[in-house]
């Protein structure tokens, strides 16, 4: 008797354990994972798209946002002096051929620092279709202008000439002297 109760309960554990595995089958277990997978792998491959998208964006952006402010924001400029040496420099746009010449060490004097209160400026546009370009001088600069050493045809003064970037290419030459009132002792006429 004893003997059969004990092979009855070794059959009822053997029969639990046979369904508990049925839940715990590989094939389950594996489908379970794969379908927790599914939808997790395509979020990463979303995601993955989405920076792929938008860093290979972002790249190409900023790539020809370089491009394009490197041939938007700056013009270049040729500054020939007295002796024929040229200097090459690259100009920002809005900048005036003055403060580019001194911020590059190009000799270009500037007595009044761009009041038009002096010819120190005058520069030489060497080049009539590069002049051509440029806004008409107004009557303050016109004024300051006759009174330059050296005038020529297009003499500009280097403080009004604002680079924009249809003068891309200009070449300036600095003339072998300038008139400086205040050194020199002339007494503009007033307006
Ligand atoms: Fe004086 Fe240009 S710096 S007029």
């Amino acid at each position: 008797m004893l003997g059969f109760r004990a092979s009855r309960i070794g059959l009822l554990i053997l029969k639990q354990l046979t369904r508990d595995k049925s839940i715990c089958t590989p094939t389950y277990a594996t489908r379970s994972f794969t379908q927790f997978l599914q939808p997790l792998s395509g979020t990463r491959l979303f995601r993955g798209a989405i920076f792929q998208k938008h860093h290979h964006f972002s790249t190409t952006t900023a790539s020809t946002s370089d491009q394009g402010t490197e041939q938007k924001e700056t013009i270049s400029v040729t500054f020939v002096d007295k002796d024929g040496d040229e200097r090459h420099i690259k100009v920002p746009i809005g900048m005036s051929m003055l403060e580019a010449a001194h911020e590059n060490d190009i000799e270009l004097e500037g007595a009044c620092e761009g009041s038009l209160a002096c010819s120190t400026c005058h520069v030489i546009v060497m080049d009539m279709e590069y002049y051509n370009k440029l806004e008409d001088p107004t009557d303050e600069e016109n004024d300051m202008l006759d009174l330059a050493f050296g005038l020529t045809e297009t003499s500009r003064l280097g403080c009004q000439v604002i680079a924009s970037p249809e003068l891309d290419g200009v070449r300036l030459a600095i003339p072998a002297a300038t008139r400086n009132f205040a050194v020199d002792g002339y007494v503009p006429k007033p307006h």
